[in-house]
């Protein structure tokens, strides 16, 4: 049985790299897929080997067209010039928006040498852009990014220090509980922040007491068994179940931190508009509070099914955006920042290790770059919200 099981993944997996190389102009794979499909039943040995050699002979042809190809690309100056060219528009682009960073940068902050030295040597480059010339450039700014980070974390201390606490009692809570780490099936059930009627008549005392004791405990209670049942898995190394218990820790995980950011973004005195840096972001990013409002509503009425309308911001593109998420619990916990990942997708392993994952996944641990790990553990841990 687990050994079809297997087969049965081996060969989905199959169907998705034919369907690839179906794309990139394989006339061969189409015979496989179609059989592949239109199989019904067990696996016997014979169709098991049969299907293996099959998928041996065409992902030989695959490399030698892949080869053919790349040969061509280098043979072809034409287009690696319109391509050089493309290239070189591309990082005037970023030498342009550079520069407008640098100059913000130069008003702000207490860098204003380095960033004038940094601005002088963009606005004297010439002609076209060296390998080095972009190493020298890409070097600086990083090192001028890392500075301004440095500067800003030290004014961000001192403000903090200088701060009143706060006075309001929600946010003294944040503050106090702020370093309190959940342990594995430690969650709790958040106490609202005001009481289940005081969002009358908007919505209902009733409704939100259900939604509260009924579903979101449920949640709680869930990712609590989830992440129990995964430290067992590690202590035992028993890891038969672990997909379903990732799974249950995804679904029920997204549910306790999603709805408790949802209590929290909720209040009786609430509507009106955002002021300050956000409403300034939000003008930034979708042109106008209204804007903003239709495009959020648009996309909570058209989540298919069940699911959530959010306002995330992206440390990455430095910016806001609207997402949405059907159910929610599509092996992510929302509220979660990634630290280190993997690509499995076969794209990231099939030329070389076919459907050996496993091997792709032992050597990949050889070129993890823990700096780098530790670089985004540093920024993330900063973000706590209190624990619950
Ligand atoms: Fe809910």
């Amino acid at each position: 049985m687990e050994q079809q099981a297997q087969f049965q993944q081996y060969v989905h997996e199959v169907m998705e790299w034919g369907k690839q190389l179906r794309e990139e102009g394989s006339a061969d794979v189409e015979e496989l897929l179609v059989r592949l499909k239109q199989h019904e039943g067990e696996w016997s040995e014979e169709e098991i080997y049969d299907i293996q050699m099959t998928v041996d002979v065409l992902y030989e042809k695959a490399m030698q067209l892949f080869q053919e190809r790349n040969e061509q690309m280098t043979g072809q100056t034409e287009e690696s010039t319109s391509e050089k060219v493309e290239w070189q528009t591309q990082f005037q682009q970023y030498v342009h928006e550079v520069t407008e960073w640098g100059k913000q940068l130069a008003q702000q902050s207490g860098a204003r040498g380095e960033v004038e030295d940094f601005l002088v040597r963009l606005a004297q480059h010439e002609g076209e852009w060296t390998e080095e010339a972009i190493c020298e450039i890409q070097g600086m700014a990083d090192a001028l990014y890392e500075r301004a980070l440095q500067l800003y974390q030290t004014e961000e201390e001192l403000e903090e220090k200088t701060a009143d606490v706060t006075d309001e009692a929600i946010d003294e809570e944040m503050l106090r509980q702020e370093h309190d780490r959940i342990s594995a099936g430690g969650h709790t059930l958040p106490p609202l922040p005001y009481r289940y009627d005081a969002l009358e008549p908007h919505i209902s005392g009733e409704m939100m007491q259900l939604h509260h004791t009924k579903h979101h405990q449920s949640y709680v209670d869930g990712l609590n068994k989830a992440e129990k049942m995964m430290q067992k898995a590690r202590e035992t190394n028993d890891y038969e179940l672990l997909t379903h218990w990732e799974r249950e820790a995804a679904f029920h995980g997204s549910g306790h931190y999603l709805h408790t950011i949802f209590w929290y973004n909720m209040t009786p005195k609430g509507g009106g508009e955002p002021q300050g840096a956000l409403l300034e972001q939000i003008k930034a990013d979708f042109g106008s509070i209204a804007r903003f409002k239709q495009h959020f509503t648009e996309a909570a009425k058209k989540v298919e099914g069940v699911g959530w309308a959010l306002l995330v911001w992206s440390p990455r593109a430095h910016r806001l955006e609207i997402l949405q998420t059907e159910k929610h619990q599509f092996m992510t916990q929302w509220d979660t920042i990634p630290l280190l990942v993997l690509d499995v997708w076969e794209h990231a392993y099939y030329l070389q290790y076919k459907n050996d994952r496993a091997a792709y996944i032992n050597s990949w641990w050889n070129v993890v770059n823990w700096r780098d790990v530790e670089r985004r553990f540093e920024q993330a841990s900063k973000l706590r919200w209190k624990a619950f």
